[in-house]
Order: C-alpha cells, then structure tokens, then sequence
C-alpha cells in the first residue's frame, strides 16, 4: 500500500504545477471588507459566488449524477474537472486513475486531491482572487482549454484592475486590457464552450457571439458610473472619486434581468397563433447551456371567460451513448436545440381554441426543464420558478 501511496503523491504533485497558492491575506473576500465592502456585498448576491459544491443545488446533483454514472472515475475527479472553472484557484487540477482506484477504497482522504476539495480557498466560488489575480489569458491554447487552464496567475497580493494610477496599502496593483478594453476576453476564459464526458460539445457561447458595441460587462455588470472604488481615505480625509462596475453579475436567475429580455409578437396565422421571439442580444437565449427553458403559455377567453391553455416548451433535450434521454454533461448528442440567435428571431405555432376572442400571450423562462429537474431531483423552488419575459394580450 505504501509504495501505492507514494505514486499518488507523486503524480499529484506533478500536474499541481500550474496552481498558484493563495495567501491567507487574500483568499477570501473578507479580507477585502475594509476597503471594498460595497463590491463585496453585491458579490455575495452574484451567482459566481455560489459556486461551488455546498452552494448550488443544481451544480452539487450534477456532479453527483456525473460520478454515479460514469465508469471509474471518482466523485473527486469529476469535482476537480468541475473545478477548472466553478473553483479555479484549487491547488489540484487533474487526477489520475491511481488516485480513482484509491478513492473507490475510500482511502484518500489524506491525499493532496481531497485536501484541495475541502479548502476553503475554494468555497467561494468564482470570488476575487480568481478575476484580480490572473495576469495573462492564453487565446492561443486550443478552445477546450478553459478557467484555471487558459490563465497565468500573479504573485499573491498582487491584483489586476482597470486603473493604471491606482495605489493600495494592502496589496499591489496592475492594470490590464482584460479589466478595461476588452472584457470579454476576461469572460470568455469560462463563458466560452463547455464538453460533456462524451466529447460532445453541448454549448458555444463564444461562436455563437456576435461582436456588438455592448460588451458583457455593459450589460451584466450595469455601466460605468461615479463611484469609489475604494472607501479608504487619504490624509486629507477624502476617498479617490472613479468610475465603478455593479458586481451583481445578474443573469438568468434574476427574473429582473428577463424582463423585455426577448421581444414578442404574436398574430393569427390561418388555424394556428404564430408568436416571434426576438433577440436584442448579442448571445444566444437561453444561452444553450444546461437544459435551460422559455415556455410560452396562450390562454384562451372567449367573452372573459377563460377557454382553455395551450403552452409550448422550448428547450434542449440530450441523448447518451444508448439514445437514453440524459443531462448535458453526460450527452452523446444534442436532439433539439430551439435556442433564438444572437440578434435573430424565430416563430412558433401554438394551436388556436375554437370559439375564442381573445388570447393572452405569457412568454416566461425556467432554469431547469422538467426532464432535468426530475432526473437530477432538484427541490429548490427556483429551479422551477417561471420568471416572466414579456405578456401581451390580442383579439382575435
Ligand atoms: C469550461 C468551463 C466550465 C466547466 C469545465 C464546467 N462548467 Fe459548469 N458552468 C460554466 C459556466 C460559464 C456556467 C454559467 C452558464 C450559464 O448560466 O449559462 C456554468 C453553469 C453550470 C450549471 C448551472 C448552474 C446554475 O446555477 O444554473 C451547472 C449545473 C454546471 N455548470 C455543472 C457543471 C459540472 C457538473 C461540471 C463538471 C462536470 C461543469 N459544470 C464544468 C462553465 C463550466
Ligand atoms: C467575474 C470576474 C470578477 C469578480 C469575481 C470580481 N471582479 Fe472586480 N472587477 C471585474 C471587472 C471586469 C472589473 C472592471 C470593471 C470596469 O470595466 O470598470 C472589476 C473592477 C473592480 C474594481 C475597480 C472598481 C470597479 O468597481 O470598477 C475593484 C476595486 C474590484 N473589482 C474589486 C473586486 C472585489 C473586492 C471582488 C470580490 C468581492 C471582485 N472585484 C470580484 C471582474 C470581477
Ligand atoms: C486597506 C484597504 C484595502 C484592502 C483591505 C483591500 N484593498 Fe483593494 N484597493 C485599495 C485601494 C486604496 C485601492 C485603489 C483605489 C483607487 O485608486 O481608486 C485598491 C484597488 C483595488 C483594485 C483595482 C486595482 C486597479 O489597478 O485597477 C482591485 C481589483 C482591488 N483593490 C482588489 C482587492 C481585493 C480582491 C482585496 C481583498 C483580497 C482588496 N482589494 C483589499 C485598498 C484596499
Ligand atoms: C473563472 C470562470 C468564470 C469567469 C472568468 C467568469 N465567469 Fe461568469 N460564471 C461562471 C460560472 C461557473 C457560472 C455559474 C455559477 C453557478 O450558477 O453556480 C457563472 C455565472 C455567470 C452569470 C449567470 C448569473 C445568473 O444569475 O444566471 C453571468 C451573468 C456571468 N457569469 C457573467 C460573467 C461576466 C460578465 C464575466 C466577465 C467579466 C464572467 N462571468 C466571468 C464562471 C466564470
Ligand atoms: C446587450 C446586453 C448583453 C450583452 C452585451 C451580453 N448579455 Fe448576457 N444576457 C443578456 C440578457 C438580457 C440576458 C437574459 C436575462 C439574463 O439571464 O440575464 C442574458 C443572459 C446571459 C446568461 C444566462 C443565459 C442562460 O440562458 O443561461 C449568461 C451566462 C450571460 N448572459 C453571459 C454573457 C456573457 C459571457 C457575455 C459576453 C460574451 C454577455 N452575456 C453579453 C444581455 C447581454
């Protein structure tokens, strides 16, 4: 067993390579309270700060699902392949199947692999210390290469911002393109494409973009304003005036953000009701990732009186090796895909109800369809919450 272990230890120390310790100063965004409580707050609320294991109902049954069903590899591995880009400062990023068979013993709890899993430089999720620290984004690595693979880490302490005159008692600062120019290549390093254990690529969010004069941050992180970005005061008692970012990141979960998200237009098309879905934005909607869902529900009147619903569901629906219906991260193929275009539309035909005069028209989206909701048996109401996009009401 001891000469078992010492392989593990070795080979784990050997792909450890590319991390780059955290120092205890800054691996929580606690420590950046003093000076920064207003960014942090609005992180907090951010859904990059829930992910991780403990935090995401929907992330953790995933996982669990993938280790389950998957021949040999532990539930830490496939952790620590979530992990290249749901927690990119872990200090382990590959495994080997000496690590899986040791794991299936239930003998490494003391190996690096299971130490880094329970770090708390991980629990945060997507904080801080993953954005301000990276110092360069590799766009020449192949496209599969994401999160913790396409970046080069900075020294400890040292963070990467907008401003180029910034200065800081607690830590170093630089200034780089990605936090100013162009952002999108900052998002890009996780928002881009993600493979399933398959080899299917079930999202594409970055070839599916198309360049506009908005970049992500204009819109998921609101537009520059004045503000501070700093609540430390010189010595003549003043905090340096700037032009700041929100740091809610809002997105699919914010039924906010959803409102107008899409434009609606529905008319009488012969026996049916067609309804076009247009879309402002410059990435897909839903964005094609998970199993992500619009739902557009017509009910019929006919003198006030409610006649009847008809409601279609929009969304992915993936097949394993065996043709089995499955969970994108376990998807051989991809059998539908209604996403609406960057700055394209689509029209849908719903049934109409005869004898109606009227129908409302309720465009809505959910996070999780119900084919992966059951599957995964996710509880958590907002997994199936309808968040409402646009309603309209037509005669008929
Ligand atoms: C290439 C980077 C990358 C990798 C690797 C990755 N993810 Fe993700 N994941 C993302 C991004 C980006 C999002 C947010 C996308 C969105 O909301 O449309 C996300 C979102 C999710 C969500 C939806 C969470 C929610 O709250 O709605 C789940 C579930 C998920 N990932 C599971 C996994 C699992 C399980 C693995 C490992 C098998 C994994 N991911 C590996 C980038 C990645
Ligand atoms: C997902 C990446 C990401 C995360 C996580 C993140 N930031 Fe930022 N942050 C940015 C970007 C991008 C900007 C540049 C915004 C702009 O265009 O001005 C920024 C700007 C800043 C600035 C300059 C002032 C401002 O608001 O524009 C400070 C200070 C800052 N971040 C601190 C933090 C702190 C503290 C945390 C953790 C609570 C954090 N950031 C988490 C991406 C991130
Ligand atoms: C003792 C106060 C203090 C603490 C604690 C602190 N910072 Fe700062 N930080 C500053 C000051 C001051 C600036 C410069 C603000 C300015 O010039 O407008 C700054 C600037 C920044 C910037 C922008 C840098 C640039 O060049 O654009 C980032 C990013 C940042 N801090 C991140 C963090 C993070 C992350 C933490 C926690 C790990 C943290 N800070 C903790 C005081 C602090
Ligand atoms: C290190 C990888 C990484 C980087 C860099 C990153 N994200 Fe994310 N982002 C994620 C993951 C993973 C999730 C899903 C988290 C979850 O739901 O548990 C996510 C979720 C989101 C969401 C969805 C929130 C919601 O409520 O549905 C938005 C919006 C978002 N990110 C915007 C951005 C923007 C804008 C940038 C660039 C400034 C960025 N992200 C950079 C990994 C990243
Ligand atoms: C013109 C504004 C705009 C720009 C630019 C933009 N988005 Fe979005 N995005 C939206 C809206 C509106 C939604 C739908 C409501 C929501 O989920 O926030 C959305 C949804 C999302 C979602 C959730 C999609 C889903 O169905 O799971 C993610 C993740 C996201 N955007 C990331 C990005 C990233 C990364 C970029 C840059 C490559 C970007 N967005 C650029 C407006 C924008």
């Amino acid at each position: 067993m001891h000469s078992l272990w010492l392989l593990v230890v070795l080979s784990l120390s050997l792909y450890a390579a590319e991390a780059v310790k955290v120092g205890d100063k800054f691996k929580d965004s606690s420590k950046c309270k003093a000076c920064h409580s207003h960014i942090v707050k609005q992180w907090e609320e951010s859904w990059h700060s829930k992910s991780h294991y403990d935090n995401d109902e929907y992330f953790r049954k995933t996982i669990d699902y993938v280790a389950r069903k998957s021949n040999g590899k532990s539930l830490n591995t496939i952790k620590i392949e979530c992990a290249s880009c749901h927690n990119p400062r872990i200090s382990v990023t590959s495994t080997s199947s000496e690590y899986d068979a040791i794991a299936a013993l239930n003998l490494d709890k003391d190996t690096a692999a299971s130490k880094a899993l329970r770090s708390n430089t991980i629990s945060e999720g997507i904080n801080c210390v993953v954005c301000h620290n990276i110092d360069q984004i590799h766009d020449n690595l192949p496209d599969s290469k994401r999160g913790i693979h396409r970046v080069t880490w900075m020294k400890s302490g040292t963070m990467s911002g907008p401003y180029d005159d910034a200065k800081s008692p607690y830590h170093n600062v630089v200034a780089r393109d990605f936090m100013d120019t162009n952002p999108n290549q900052l998002c890009f390093v996780c928002h881009a494409n993600d493979t399933s254990e398959e080899g299917h690529r079930f999202t594409n969010m970055q070839s599916e973009f198309v360049n506009s004069s908005k970049a992500c941050v204009d819109c998921h992180m609101g537009s520059r304003k004045s503000g501070v970005a700093a609540t430390l005061r010189d010595v003549n008692g003043n905090a340096k005036k700037r032009l700041i970012r929100e740091h809610g990141f809002e997105g699919a979960h914010s039924e906010s953000m959803w409102q107008g998200a899409l434009k609606v237009d529905a008319r009488k098309s012969g026996a049916n009701l067609a309804v076009t879905l247009s879309n402002p934005q410059p990435h897909p909607l839903p964005s094609g990732f998970g199993s992500r869902e619009i739902i557009i529900d017509a009910q019929y009147y006919s003198g006030g009186k409610a006649l009847k619903t008809e409601s279609l569901s929009l969304t992915s629906h993936f097949l394993n090796k065996r043709g089995k219906p499955t969970i994108p991260h376990l998807a051989d193929k991809t059998v539908q895909n209604i996403s609406i275009p960057a700055l394209g539309s689509k029209t849908f035909t719903l049934p109409m109800v005869a004898g109606a005069d009227q129908v409302s028209v309720v465009v809505s989206y959910r996070l999780v369809n119900d084919e992966v909701r059951e599957m995964l048996e996710l509880k958590e109401a907002i997994w199936s919450k309808k968040m409402v996009i646009k309603k309209l009401n037509l005669k008929l």
